[in-house]
């Protein structure tokens, strides 16, 4: 075959099978066999191969999975990726109604109800009509980048007919029969069930070798838009028809109420035909419909206030309590936990609940051989609700809690105004253990390579009982441990090397200095720019920060008292980690910036930066750069090509600027 008519050949072939992808997952309305789809898939693949110059980019051949990867990348999202806030009842429902008309001053409110699909978050980028990039969550900023995998879910499509950048997001989830076939398949392989649909998803898109995720069955809801350059479409209703209209797949069961009482309509309905649905939910999301209200309701720290979630009431089951085994923290406290005799709640076999603390234990009376009830705090979390007294025979004890660490043997203490005991032995192996853990986490130093499991193996082992002596771990003492191939060691000990550049509040929140948090670690940081300085403030200089208060200024002054813990910094030092704040710092940003506390829109194509360069840019002069034209945005960038936006800031009355004069600004 000569090479235009194999260019020809793939190029139709691609554009068929997307087709028939689209007719049969997005549409539901297959046109061709499977056979037939096959052959046209073998058939391409078979030219691919002959002719890799003419892969096109959008080429259905990456359904099935390409080559696998080392590791995911981090990305960062643009706009993060919020949770919702919670309702469980009619009453948590008629209060939201009730602030979001208050904080829009409208009498009435058009409301978008949603099904609260039970998977993961994912985002999906698309530029120049391809999709180039879709990720995980993460924690909201940070996902990881998972677009091999993604592309092999069907019902994404690889290309849309729309040329302006657009980030859309959405659930991928596991249906529920793909997620018994997977189970039952996996039983006879002796391999590990997966629990429940949602964890099924979130393993096969966490795989690095794209085949996996391209045989489990995985499909997709896209529910919003992230970034979006002309984003301009006045309502949520009328974006997902938009999105309906590139070819994502959008939920049927969405639907627009005028009315609380229409919400909860809705959510009465789904709470019983919900076993109907062939995906599994959790809730139903409600979102006011207009933008324009949307923007004038905003965030909080976490979520939106123009959005909820309502969850399902918790399933409740019926089982045995056991035995109360104890844990000792990090900060040496006990927790003492229910093992139960299993049982099924919620989509998951239940065997454990954490029972908090005595007082609780106390206050319900739990005693070993009691039935209890249980269920899941948010539909996640296994708790004991109460124990079922009139089941009880007569010779079970209360339960006491001991008077010695489980692990040390030393004396447990009750601190004034505290309902835990703890151990306060330093040298507690627990404890140290713990710390460890909490060290290397994913908020702390995130080192990749190195979680839970591993810390309790090194320090089991005796290789590792202080946080120095992660850094020192040497290739030949980690292969000799269990399950520690070359691959794993090599990765672990990268993922150290990595962490000593880790940003001053890292290690900070690592350390574990009680009340730090990861809050208190940034301010912290930011404020004092490297560990030294931190080291000699005072308990004055400390409470003067905003946000740090007394209780938290006590305990970083008395941490970094300890002679021991000065001598931990040190080392760690010597081993080369960085001590300094990598991060801007608010006396760094030049007064009088152009950009301080202003809102900044960006349009149109820039010339001299990529959107996200631009934006980097001016948030680091302090300026917010938002998605979309309101009356609180203070200055328009307008690149070439500019517009909707540059229209409703003209109407708006609102400074416009042109490329040169961002260049201008940014180099003030
Ligand atoms: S909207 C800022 N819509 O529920 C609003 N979320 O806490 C972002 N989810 O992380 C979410 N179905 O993973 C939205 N129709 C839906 C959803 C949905 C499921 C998940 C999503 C999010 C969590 C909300």
């Amino acid at each position: 075959m000569d090479k235009l008519e194999a260019k020809k050949q793939i190029e139709q072939l691609s554009e068929e099978l997307n087709r028939y992808n689209y007719e049969y997952h997005v549409l539901d309305q297959p046109t061709v066999s499977d056979y037939e789809y096959d052959q046209k898939m073998k058939q391409l693949k078979d030219l691919e191969e002959q002719f890799p110059e003419f892969i096109t980019a959008d080429s259905p051949s990456v359904r099935v999975g390409g080559q696998p990867l080392d590791a995911f990348e981090k990305v960062q999202h643009t706009i993060p990726m919020l949770s919702l806030g919670n309702a469980f009842n009619e009453t948590d429902l008629k209060e939201f109604d009730r602030r979001v008309r208050e904080g829009a001053s409208v009498e009435k409110v058009s409301y978008v109800c949603e099904l609260k699909i039970d998977g993961l978050a994912i985002s999906l980028r698309y530029r120049d009509g391809l999709m180039e990039r879709g990720a995980t969550r993460g924690d909201g900023r940070t996902g990881e980048n998972i677009t091999q995998n993604l592309k092999t879910i069907k019902s994404i499509p690889l290309k849309i007919n729309e040329t302006e950048t657009i980030e859309v997001r959405g659930e991928a989830f596991m249906p529920k029969r793909s997620f018994l076939s997977l189970n039952e398949k996996r039983e006879e392989n002796g391999e590990e069930l997966f629990a429940n649909p949602r964890n099924a998803a979130a393993g096969s898109l966490r795989q690095l070798d794209p085949k996996i995720a391209a045989s489990r069955n995985l499909d997709i809801f896209i529910y919003s838009v992230g970034e979006w350059e002309a984003g301009d479409i006045a309502s949520h209703s009328e974006r997902l028809a938009y999105l309906k209209t590139l070819g994502f797949k959008t939920n049927p069961e969405t639907k627009v109420c005028q009315s609380i009482e229409e919400v909860i309509e809705y959510v009465k309905y789904w709470t019983e035909h919900r076993p109907e649905l062939a995906y599994e939910i959790d809730g139903i999301v409600i979102k006011v419909d207009q933008i324009e209200l949307q923007e004038m309701l905003g965030y909080t720290a976490k979520s939106p206030r123009w959005a909820i979630a309502y969850k399902f009431p918790a399933e409740e089951a019926v089982t045995k309590l056991i035995d109360i085994e104890l844990s000792v923290g990090r900060t040496g406290v006990i927790t003492p936990t229910a093992i139960l005799e299993p049982v099924k709640v919620a989509g998951t076999t239940v065997q454990r609940a954490s029972l908090h603390n005595e007082d609780l234990i106390r206050e319900k009376d739990i005693r070993i051989g009691d039935k209890v009830v249980i269920k899941k705090a948010g539909d996640i979390i296994p708790e004991v609700v109460r124990v079922i007294p009139e089941e009880r025979s007569g010779d079970l004890v209360e339960y006491r809690m001991p008077t010695e660490c489980p692990t040390c043997g030393s004396e447990l203490v009750r601190l004034e105004e505290e309902v835990a005991l703890r151990c306060i032995n330093p040298n507690c192996p627990a404890q140290l253990k713990e710390g460890l853990i909490h060290f290397v986490s994913r908020n702390a130093m995130n080192i990749d390579g190195l979680g839970e499991k591993v810390i309790r193996q090194l320090y089991d082992a005796g290789l590792v009982h202080t946080i120095a002596d992660l850094y020192k771990l040497e290739k030949e003492s980690l292969l000799k441990l269990e399950r520690m191939g070359e691959k794993s060691v090599t990765n672990l000990l990268a993922g150290m090397e990595k962490s000593k550049e880790n940003s001053l509040e890292r290690l900070l929140f690592g350390l574990g200095v009680r009340y730090v948090g990861s809050k208190a670690a940034q301010t912290l940081s930011e404020h004092f720019g490297n560990i030294d300085a931190l080291m000699s403030a005072t308990m004055e200089e400390l409470i003067e920060i905003p946000d740090i208060g007394e209780k938290v200024a006590d305990s970083i002054v008395r941490y970094f008292e300890e002679p021991q813990v000065r001598a931990l910094i040190a080392e760690l030092k010597t081993l080369g980690l960085n001590m300094e704040y990598k991060g801007l710092r608010k006396e760094d940003v030049a007064e009088g910036s152009p950009f301080s506390g202003k809102t900044v829109v960006l349009t149109g194509k820039l010339e001299q930066f990529s959107r996200s360069d631009a934006k980097k840019q001016i948030e680091a002069l302090g300026g917010k750069v938002t998605g979309s034209v309101s009356k609180s945005t203070d200055i328009l960038i307008a690149g070439e090509d500019a517009g909707s936006k540059y229209d409703k800031a003209q109407q708006l009355g609102i400074t416009i600027w042109d490329e040169q004069q961002l260049v201008d600004a940014l180099s003030k």
